[in-house]
């Protein structure tokens, strides 16, 4: 059986939203889970007690399929002939993935301008996405293409639907069973608009009621620090999950804030500059059952970690490394003791921004600013046609 063969469909019954003859798969979700001691060396954690789910093994070179896998399948059940997503670059370039690879539907991307890496942004015309930049950045993208899809009947591929985040539940069950159906103390994943986050707290809420897990893991979410609205709202504000929602007074306040100052998300991680993630809630309710924390880190300490990442025999993108640089913090603060056992997931394939990489790897300045400050490193835009 082809589904077999998908990281995502191989755990269908856990996955029952779709019939086995509409499911569209492309292979997506073969990923590892790779023990890496020179990276627990690195963020502190004694040998043999990390391991990195590498999510860049997947056909687009991202986590994004395994969720799109979902979402396309649900997608073509109910007729849908376009799919539409906002995008930082992943999910538009799964979505292009999929649209090429099966010609069951166009894609419709909207990207911020500017704002997404030129890996990314050659899958999207390499497949033939119906390619759209918009004034604005990736919070813009995101309302603008969830106000057209709504007129036209646009499918609408972001993860604000649920399907992707069920998809995206796989990568937890591909986690445990590399560790024999044993839970690590922790998960620890980065956050844009916690898509992710969400889906992995729902899937070990729904494997202890199930009863094939016996503990659900700590998840730690970690934002990048020009992007921080999910650390500053749980840490800073105690924003929690209460009675079915969280305080949306607090979360309004905090986005007219953002709004009054115009302060917009600011980070090397492009794939995370986010600020108004649509998964608030989602992600409040999964870190109040896995007792959840956040974290933010800079662009050094992320493309620090991301470095050391790659000399260790992995490449991930800058928002990947995220996972690993928060971690070495919350071991510093003793959140994470040397002893746990910790999955963090690299959620995408170094080749997707070779530009913040060679800018790291070519210069020589003493400073983060001079080194990887914004002015200084190529950043893709659209070329002048
Ligand atoms: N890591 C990578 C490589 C991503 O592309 C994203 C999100 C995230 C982490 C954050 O995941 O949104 O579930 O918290 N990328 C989206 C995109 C926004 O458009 O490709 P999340």
């Amino acid at each position: 059986n082809k589904l077999d063969f998908s990281g995502v469909w191989r755990f269908r019954e856990l996955l029952p939203f779709a019939r086995p003859e509409q499911i569209m798969t492309i292979g997506e979700g073969q990923t590892i889970l790779l023990p890496s001691d020179q990276v627990a060396t690195y963020v502190g954690l004694n040998p043999g007690n990390l391991f990195l789910q590498y999510e860049g093994m997947n056909p687009s070179g991202s986590f994004k399929d395994n969720g799109m896998t979902a979402a396309f399948s649900h997608a073509r059940s109910v007729g849908a002939r376009r799919a539409a997503c906002a995008s930082t670059g992943n999910t538009s370039a799964a979505l292009s993935i999929y649209c090429a690879a099966t010609d069951l539907m166009r894609a419709i991307i909207f990207i911020g301008s500017g704002k997404i890496s030129y890996g990314k942004l050659s899958q999207a015309l390499e497949h033939g996405a119906l390619t759209i930049q918009i004034a604005g950045d990736f919070d813009d993208a995101l309302q603008r293409v969830q106000q057209v899809s709504r007129q036209l009947g646009i499918y609408l591929v972001n993860s604000i639907n649920p399907f992707r985040l069920e998809g995206q539940k796989t990568i937890m069950y591909r986690i445990i069973e590399a560790l024999n159906w044993e839970v690590p103390d922790w998960i620890v994943v980065p956050g844009g608009n916690l898509g992710n986050c969400s889906a992995f707290g729902k899937a070990f809420i729904e494997l202890k009621e199930l009863g094939l897990v016996d503990r659900i893991p700590r998840l730690a979410v970690i934002n990048a620090a020009g992007a921080h609205t999910f650390y500053e709202l749980y840490e800073k504000q105690k924003l929690r999950w209460n009675n079915g929602s969280p305080d949306f007074k607090v979360v309004d306040s905090y986005m007219k804030v953002m709004d009054a100052g115009n302060l917009r998300a600011n980070t090397l991680a492009s794939a995370i500059e986010i600020n108004r993630p649509v998964n608030l809630p989602k992600a409040l309710r999964a870190l109040d059952r896995c007792s959840g924390v956040v974290r933010e880190v800079n662009d050094q300490e992320i493309l620090d970690a991301k470095a050391k990442v790659g000399s260790g025999g992995l490449g991930c993108e800058p928002a990947s490394a995220a996972s690993v640089a928060g971690l070495k913090k919350l071991v510093q603060e003793g959140i994470v003791s040397p002893g746990d056992r910790v999955a963090c997931v690299l959620t995408a394939h170094l080749l997707k921004d070779p530009d913040a990489t060679v800018a790291y790897h070519s210069a020589d300045p003493k400073t983060f600013e001079e080194k990887l400050g914004k002015r200084g490193v190529r950043r893709a835009g659209f070329p002048n046609r």
